[in-house]
């Protein structure tokens, strides 16, 4: 088959979170797997951009209300990423440094869903699927079907995969002028709450919607920011798939930002030595439990519990842990970590900023990784850290609920708490400190965990299935 993902983000090409670990992936698994699956997403200007040679695809013009704009489709000609890859440029929308929070983002993606709806329509054949990823795609499914000028991709099915329900891009409906000459008896297909809302127009027009992991989708049911009685009526075509990760990038044994590399075998040296590593750079003591936390620094992640359980850990039970935090969000919670890295020198320590190569050495030298998140959709740094031997400390919820079991449970490997409070995290600091003493049980969970498969090779076929059953 012939898919064609529609995304605001793919790694290595520009990602600011899971979205683009996903689309970095998902495609390469899927031409591995016989299909023929590409990747069209803006041509912001981030490395990956001027590190790379690009030959042009198309070139063409569109509307954009009353502003009449040309667009160029590029593309990475050597097969790099193992899918093709587009990118489409528009000067003064897409050509900035970042993905996202600019003041006229609905007007940056709106223009962006547009070029690639009029550029797909453009072609002789048809593609068998448009796979599109959260609300910067959502208007896709409405414009394939209701907007007269591309009537040519009216029979073509359009998959939607909610990875973030909580943001939906609502606009007013004084922007319906941006979407090209539409059905307007389809305004219902547009609307939410007396907004243009992208999110709930591609749950209403596509022709199956997934999430993440089965239990997101139940909870959008009941807790999906506006939008739970849409998920309530829309059950019927919607379904959880599980995120896979990528093993190629996401290998202890051949990790190429790691100076130590090492195996299910080898676990409990390989990461003392990278804990050693990771210790010696932040001032933390490597004899004690090291718990990290990488994330966005928002309410979501609950991040702003984190400095006052971290303080409260440290008080209850003094020089028994090590803290380091890598993240940025906002203001208050960077902030807040800021000010504890000088009280709290030699146990806590904090990275302002994102950093990839920081974060691969953290899932591997790490003991334990805190996820209190109050949302989870999927997330994936839990599955990272498990491949890297690293016992994950989450909130029960979303796909942290599907991937992690608590360690009271036979198998176990994990901690799980059920509130995303001070008190909850404490106390779950509080397990795994005493887990940790025990060296047996640590390498046990270790190398049960790292043996888990989530790889991406047994999801795709949950994908074809989705596929197959709208054709
Ligand atoms: P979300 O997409 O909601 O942020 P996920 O768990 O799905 O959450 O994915 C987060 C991804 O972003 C992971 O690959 C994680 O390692 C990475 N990440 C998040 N914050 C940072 C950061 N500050 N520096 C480096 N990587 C980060
Ligand atoms: C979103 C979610 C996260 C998920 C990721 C990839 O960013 O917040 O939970 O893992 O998308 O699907």
């Amino acid at each position: 088959m012939e898919i064609i993902h529609v995304s605001a983000e793919c790694y290595p090409v520009a990602k600011a979170g899971g979205l683009g670990d996903v689309v970095g992936a998902l495609p390469k698994y899927q031409c591995k797997a016989g299909h023929i699956a590409k990747v069209v997403m803006p041509m912001y200007r981030t490395k990956f951009l001027y590190d790379n040679e690009w030959t042009v695809d198309f070139k063409g013009s569109a509307n954009l209300g009353n502003w009449f704009f040309d667009f160029t489709i590029i593309k990475e000609p050597t097969n790099k990423l193992g899918f093709d890859l587009f990118l489409v440029d528009i000067n003064g929308l897409l050509d900035r440094q970042k993905i996202y929070g600019y003041d006229d983002d609905p007007e940056r993606f709106t223009a962006f869903q547009i070029a690639v709806v009029s550029w797909m329509s453009s072609w002789e054949h048809q593609p068998d699927i448009v796979h599109c990823h959260d609300h910067h795609t959502g208007f896709i499914p409405f414009m394939m079907q209701y907007c007269y000028d591309f009537a040519r991709l009216r029979n073509v099915p359009s998959i939607f995969t909610i990875h973030n329900a909580q943001y939906q891009g609502w606009m007013g409906w004084d922007k319906s002028r941006y979407i090209p000459r539409w059905d307007l008896w389809k305004r219902g297909m547009l609307d939410w709450a007396d907004s243009m809302n992208p999110l709930a127009s591609a749950v209403k027009c596509a022709a199956k919607i997934t999430t993440v992991s089965w239990s997101y989708l139940n909870e959008l049911r009941v807790n999906s920011n506006g939008l739970e009685k849409l998920f309530e009526y829309e059950k019927g075509k919607c379904l959880g798939i599980l995120n896979g990760i990528d093993n190629d990038v996401w290998d202890p044994a051949t990790d190429k930002y790691l100076e130590s590399h090492f195996s299910v075998k080898t676990v409990t040296r390989g990461k003392q030595k990278n804990k050693a590593l990771l210790c010696s750079q932040f001032g933390l003591d490597p004899e004690k439990p090291l718990f990290v936390f990488i994330g966005r620094l928002v309410g979501e992640k609950a991040a702003d519990i984190l400095p006052d359980a971290i303080k409260s850990a440290l008080y209850h039970m003094p020089d028994q842990a090590c803290f380091l935090v890598l993240g940025s969000g906002e203001t208050q919670v960077e902030w807040a970590f800021q000010q504890m890295t000088e009280p709290y020198k030699g146990s806590f320590n904090t990275v302002i900023g994102y950093d990839e190569t920081l974060s691969h050495k953290m899932y591997a030298g790490a003991d334990f990784l805190l996820m209190p998140s109050r949302v989870e959709p999927c997330g994936l740094n839990q599955m990272y850290a498990m491949r890297y031997g690293t016992v994950p400390i989450v909130r029960s919820t979303g796909g942290l609920q599907d991937t992690v079991v608590d360690m009271g449970d036979p198998d176990g490997f994990g901690v799980r708490f059920n509130h995303a409070s001070v008190s909850d995290v404490e106390y779950s600091i509080g397990r795994a400190i005493s887990v940790y003493k025990d060296s047996e049980h640590m390498e046990k969970m270790r190398k049960h965990m790292m043996q888990i498969d989530h790889s991406w090779e047994s999801t795709v076929d949950q994908y074809t299935a989705v596929y197959e059953s709208v054709r």
